[in-house]
This record gives structure tokens, sequence and C-alpha cells, in this order.
């Protein structure tokens, strides 16, 4: 690929990186580094990779040389913290029970989890499919929008990441996944995300977000007339986040030209944003839900489709025929998940801690002319970084250097779209780690800044 695309992580072959590896980086672990260059194909976000792991546990990663680092990244799968006792331990006896279920049977877990799931969803979201990825389950609840609607087209937003097959990246928007691709799924049409501090429907220059963006969702529904699903991400993580009554003009424009909502929640459901669901700050439920990510308790692939019930109409087709789809080790994992959530409110742990470390964000934003915009919900927070505040140049070298300096400190966390740092540690970190983890953040752009 002759350009590097920004988008959905940092880039994994740059200047930076290269002088980190130099300076950080021993002989052990540089020969497992290469030998992993070897054996694994190359592509971009992953392999070549930055550095290895030997353990990870509670809101800490730590490298083959003994250094530990605050998790802020963890693919999102790190709600409950690493190797969390509870999941583990649960897993230990599921294993001893039953490893694995068979097609054509049941088991007492797997049950259990989509009964709780069915009580903690809200409205009519009771009825699920499980399965072992993120893309799976998004690919699954596109199958049913074009079931129950025997429509195929769909709308999601530019910028967003559904998954890595090829109908998630059809239906997602970043150039890294489908550029030179070949042809993508028909029918896949794409709006602009509501994105205010980017809005390129010039919102900012009209005195803040008027929801054209909305507004244009119902355009292309009511010219088409034969979208099978809106779907989307309720908060893009760069976190974009819009006002709540974004959702609810799609909400109502989605069920006048009788298309079904999708909300892909993979990496902020079960917690992140203060809520049990994203949904739930927006005063609306979708038609479909998809969680993933931390469901199988940052150490087991699960994914899962909650469904309103009314959409149980497609006995006749395999949506989801997948091997491990009622896996017993993943479903005693998220059972353990969810009640260790439940048990240690970190939900509403989740909402406070975000909002003093978004007030924090806000402070050092009065102060750090890199700072553009900062946004977040819970602990789903963002920085982004700009050049100029007038014409809002995205400063990605500047990003990096940030990046690979909290590293060095012990603070680990992704990029997304090049210029935006953005922070999601496990639910169960405390508030001294989290003042910690920002000193660590706001004395490094502090030093980019003035280099
Ligand atoms: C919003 C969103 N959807 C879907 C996925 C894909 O999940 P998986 O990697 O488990 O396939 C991701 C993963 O990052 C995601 O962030």
């Amino acid at each position: 690929m002759s350009k590097l695309h920004k988008s959905e992580g940092d880039i994994n072959i740059s200047r930076h990186r290269e002088k980190w590896q130099k300076d950080h980086i021993d002989a052990e672990s540089r020969s497992l580094l290469d030998e992993d260059a070897l054996y694994f194909l190359k592509q971009s976000l992953s392999t070549p990779c930055l550095n290895t792991l030997r353990a990870c546990e509670g809101i800490y990663i730590e490298d083959m040389q003994g250094r530990r680092y605050m998790d802020f990244h963890g693919n999102n799968v790190h709600q409950v913290g690493f190797a969390n006792p509870d999941v583990i331990n649960a897993i230990k006896n599921q294993l001893d029970e039953l490893p694995f279920c068979t097609r054509r049977y049941t088991n007492r877990v797997a049950v259990e989890l989509a009964k709780k799931l069915a009580d903690i969803a809200p409205g009519n979201l009771n009825k699920s499919l499980f399965c072992p990825g993120g893309a799976e389950a998004v690919g699954m609840a596109v199958k049913l929008a074009r079931v129950a609607t025997g429509r195929h087209k769909t709308i999601s937003m530019w910028d967003s990441f559904h998954g890595a097959t090829l109908d998630t990246i059809s239906i997602g928007g970043e150039a890294i996944f489908r550029q030179d691709m070949g042809p993508l799924l028909p029918g896949a049409e794409h709006v602009p995300p509501p994105d205010e501090y980017r809005c390129v429907f010039g919102c900012a220059s009209r005195g803040g977000c008027d929801l054209v963006c909305a507004d244009y969702v119902e355009y292309i529904l009511e010219k088409e007339g034969d979208i099978a699903a809106v779907i989307s991400e309720p908060i893009r993580s760069t976190p974009y986040i819009p006002k709540s009554e974004y959702w609810q003009k799609i909400r109502r424009a989605c069920d006048r030209h009788g298309a079904l909502l999708i909300f892909d929640e993979i990496p902020h459901s079960l917690g992140r944003t203060g809520k049990m669901f994203t949904l739930e700050n927006f005063g609306i439920i979708p038609d479909i839900l998809v969680i993933g990510k931390g469901l199988g308790g940052g150490v087991f692939p699960l994914a899962a489709m909650i469904a309103n019930e009314a959409l149980d109409v497609a006995a006749d087709r395999a949506m989801g025929h997948y091997t491990h789809e009622k896996s017993p080790v993943g479903c005693a994992a998220a059972l353990a998940t969810i009640k260790y959530i439940e048990n240690n409110h970190l939900v509403a742990h989740a909402r406070e801690l975000g909002q003093h470390a978004l007030d924090r964000l806000k402070k050092m934003q009065a102060h750090l002319p890199l700072i553009g915009d900062v946004r977040g919900l819970g602990l789903f927070l963002g920085i982004e970084l700009v050049k100029d505040n007038q014409t809002r140049e995205r400063a990605s070298e500047e990003a990096e250097a940030v990046m690979y300096a909290a590293l060095s400190k012990g603070v680990s966390f992704k990029l997304t779209m090049g210029n935006i740092i953005t922070l999601t540690p496990p639910l169960t970190i405390t508030r001294e780690e989290m003042d910690i983890a920002l000193d660590i953040v706001e004395q490094c752009i502090a030093e980019v800044e003035a280099s």
C-alpha cells in the first residue's frame, strides 16, 4: 500500500516506533519479534509488532522485560480487568464440567447467558445468537435485517468500523480496510458520522450541531425507499458522542421508512459508557444490538446478536452456523463477567470516574494549545490533538510522539484517525490510578508541545 492510512489504530511502521524500539527492546524480545515477523503475515495495525507480553493482570500488561503498563487500550476487552479471578475460576470450572457443546445440543450455561442478556437488555431485546467474534455477529445482524425486511441495502457511517470481514468492511467506512479490496457488498450506502468537531455539514459555523446529519439519513431512507437497516456504533470509537436527538430522529425515521436500526456496541457495551448498554445514553432501543469484546471477560472470544423477539423470523435459515456458537466455556466467562460488573457496581464507577477524567481533560485543554477537543462518556475518552485550533489540522506526528512518550512512562493507549488519543482503561481502575495516568498523559503532551 503506497499510502499510510490513519484510521482505526495507530500505524505500526513509523519513525517514532522505530526509535521507541531501539531505546526499549532488549535482545530476547527482539528475537521473539523477529520470529513473529518470520511466521506471521505482515499487516498494518499488527505485525510487525511493537513489543512482546508475558503477563496481564488487573489494569496492567507486562512485557518480557518486566515493565508494567497501565492498559488504556486493551482492545476494549478488559472491562473487568485482565485475569479477573472470578472469570478465570468460572472458565476453569467449566473446563472440568463441559468444555464444548456439539451442535444439536444445548447446555445450561448457554441458556443462562441468553436469559441474562434478555433480562438486562432493555425493551424486547430478548432473543440472541452467539458467535466467536464481533464481525460475525455484525454479519448475522445484517443477514437477519435482510431476511426480516426482504431488502438488502444498508446505511452506515464513513469512518466507522464493524469488523475486518468482507461484509463488515463493506459497511465500515475506513479506507485502510476497504481500499483496493475489490467489489464490496452491494447496497452498502454511507453517510457522514455525527462528528460535531469536524462536521462536514458545517454545523459549527451555524452555531452548533443542528442535526443535519440525522436529516440526511432520513433523506436517503426516503429517496431509496428500500433500505433494510441503518447500522452504526451509537458512539464511534473516536469518540464522537452524538446528541440524544440524533438517535431519536433516526429511530423515528427508521420506523417511518420500514428500516431496522442496528446498534454495534461491541467495544463499549457492558458498562464502559456509564450505562450497561450504550444505547441507554440516548433514550432509544434499536431492533438489533450487537455486543462482543469484553463479553468474554477479556479471555474468551465471544460476541452476541441480541434481537427484538419479533425478529425471530428466520427459523428455516442458518443465520450464524458457528462451530463455537454455544460454547459453555465462553458463556461461563460471560456470565462471570456480567455478575462481576453488577456486584462491583462498575457501571456507576465508570460513570463517576469518567466524569472526573473528562473534567481533568477539559482543564488540560485550557492550558495546552495542542489539544483541540476533548470528549468522553464514562470511561470512553478521547483527546484530539491539532496543529492549530482554527484550521483543526490533525497533529498526527505529535500524537505519535505523545503515545510513545507515555508508553515509556508506563501508560499504553491507542491513537485513532492518526491524531486522537483514545483512553479506555479497565472499569476496575481506581481514581488514584486514573490520576497517575492522566498526569503522565498531560506531562507528555506538554513535553511534545514544548519540543
Ligand atoms: C465497533 C466494532 N465493531 C466490530 C468489531 C469487530 O469485532 P471482532 O474484532 O471481534 O471481529 C470491532 C472491533 O474492534 C469494533 O470496534
